[in-house]
Parts: C-alpha cells; structure tokens; sequence
C-alpha cells in the first residue's frame, strides 16, 4: 500500500531447523508513525527485528520496505534503514564526535552532507561539545545510548529500527532517549519500529503497539484501544489479560 513505510506478511522464523522463534506475524507501519513491539524475553521481538533489517532471513513470509522486498533488494533497501541492535556498543577509542564523523562515513557520506549529518548528530544527542570531545568509553550508559542513537539518526533514515533503545536506562536518561525519538519524529516524518519491556515508554511513544508472546501477535492496536479492549487501568494490565486470553485459547 502507498501509505505504508513496512509490510510484515505471515513471517516466520525457524532457527536452526528446531527453535521457531516468529510464527506468522503480520503488521504495518504507515509513514510517520511509531510502533511498538513489547512482549516477554524470549518472545521474537529481536528475531522480526533483524529480519525487517536483513539482517537475518525470513524462513517464510514476506516484508516490504518502502514497497521493496527485504529479501530480494537487500541492498536497495539499507539506504532507507538506521538499525539500532539490543547490544550496540561504543568503539573504546573513539570521542563522541570521532563516532559521529565514522558513522557517517559508512554509510558513504562526503564533504558537506556529512557535516550536516554530524551537525545533526550533535543536535539530537543533546550532548555537550565538551562531552562528545571526551572518548566514549568516559560516557555513562546514559550518554553511550544518545551517543549511538544519534549515530544511528544523524542520516535521516526513513526508517529506524530500534531495539530496546532505553534498557538499562535510568527514569532520567530513558527521558532524554524518549525525546529524541519523538523529536526526529516529528522533524522528519520517519516511521520507527522499537521493541521494549516498559509499557510506560510505550504508551507514551507508541501510535501503535503489538504484544507478542512465543512468536505470535496477540493483540495490535492503538494504546488507548488495547487499555479500553480489556477493561485495564493500563497497558500492563491489558497486557496480563491478553497473555492469559491467549493461553487460554
Ligand atoms: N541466533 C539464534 N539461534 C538460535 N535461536 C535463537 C537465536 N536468536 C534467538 N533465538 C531464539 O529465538 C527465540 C526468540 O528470541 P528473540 O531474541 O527474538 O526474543 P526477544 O523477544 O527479542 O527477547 P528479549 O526480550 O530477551 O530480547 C528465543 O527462544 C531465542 O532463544
Ligand atoms: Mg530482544
């Protein structure tokens, strides 16, 4: 569909020939929108991540990036995509802003889109010039994940694929990561698809959330509708409910 930045069609994912980790799931992300995975360890939120990023490949079903298929253009559709793994991590020796300039590069920057690029880094990570001048190994968790989502942001991706962008994360820090994502949001009109634990961030974040527990979606709507769906004060309550309904079906 036009309007849609990524389509997910019955994907599955098998590992191995034995652990079947993502079990026809299906959704969409419109442009300019923020949708949510959540669901338990273990769920399959990582494993649709990384295939949505071609990282890994479907062992069935289909996805669409921009209207291009992950599987068959791999290349064509990296240019769209800014992926943000569960366990990234900062170069010891890098400074900030030497991270920023090397993120920029390889992803084939120049000249001067890849100083506005690494302006743009400065801007959204909401770090201190003093701060990014200092080697990131010296960063709190706090200021490594702006330092990495900003890396990860600085290029305007169409589409950002975030996963878990706040463990870890104190109350304080995850406020500052949540206001980037929401500022690059609306700046750019870029879709996101992030995965977390905290139905808080969620609800705050996300148009849209999907629960998913052993590999499959059990509910996909927006917060507001999923609290009023299950009669729950809020998303952890839904959340419950939808998992036992689920287990009991
Ligand atoms: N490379 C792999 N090889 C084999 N099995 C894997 C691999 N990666 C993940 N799995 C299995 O697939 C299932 C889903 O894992 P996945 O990492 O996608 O879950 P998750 O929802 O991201 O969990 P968490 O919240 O802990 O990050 C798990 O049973 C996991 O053990
Ligand atoms: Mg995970």
């Amino acid at each position: 569909m036009e309007g849609s930045a990524v389509v997910v069609e019955k994907l599955h994912k098998i590992y191995d020939n034995k652990v079947h980790a993502v079990r026809g799931i299906s959704f969409r992300v419109d442009k300019g929108e923020i949708f949510g995975l959540i669901g338990p360890n273990g769920a399959g939120k990582s494993t649709t991540l990384r295939m949505i990023v071609g990282l890994i490949k479907p062992t069935k079903g289909r996805i669409r990036v921009m209207g291009i298929d992950v599987v068959k253009n791999p290349v064509e559709v990296k240019k769209y995509i800014g992926y943000l793994p569960e366990e990234a991590d900062v170069y010891e020796r890098l400074t900030g802003l030497e991270h920023l300039r090397f993120y920029a590069m390889l992803r084939g920057l120049q000249g001067y889109e890849l100083d506005r690029a690494v302006e743009y880094g400065v801007k959204l990570s909401g770090l201190e010039m003093q701060s990014l001048e200092r080697r990131a190994s010296e960063y709190s968790k706090g200021m490594k994940r702006r330092l990495l989502l900003a890396s990860v942001l600085m290029t305007r991706p169409k589409l950002a694929i975030l996963d878990e962008p706040t463990s870890g994360l104190d109350v304080y820090a995850s406020v500052n990561v949540r206001r980037m994502i929401k500022e690059y949001v609306r700046e750019t009109g870029a879709s996101i698809i992030l995965s977390s634990h905290n139905m808080l961030e969620v609800e705050y974040l996300c148009n849209r959330v999907a629960f998913i527990a052993r590999g499959r979606i059990i509910v996909e709507a927006e917060p507001k509708r999923i609290k009023e769906m299950y009669g729950a004060e809020n998303l952890e309550d839904a959340f419950v409910k939808a998992v036992k309904e689920a287990e009991e079906r």
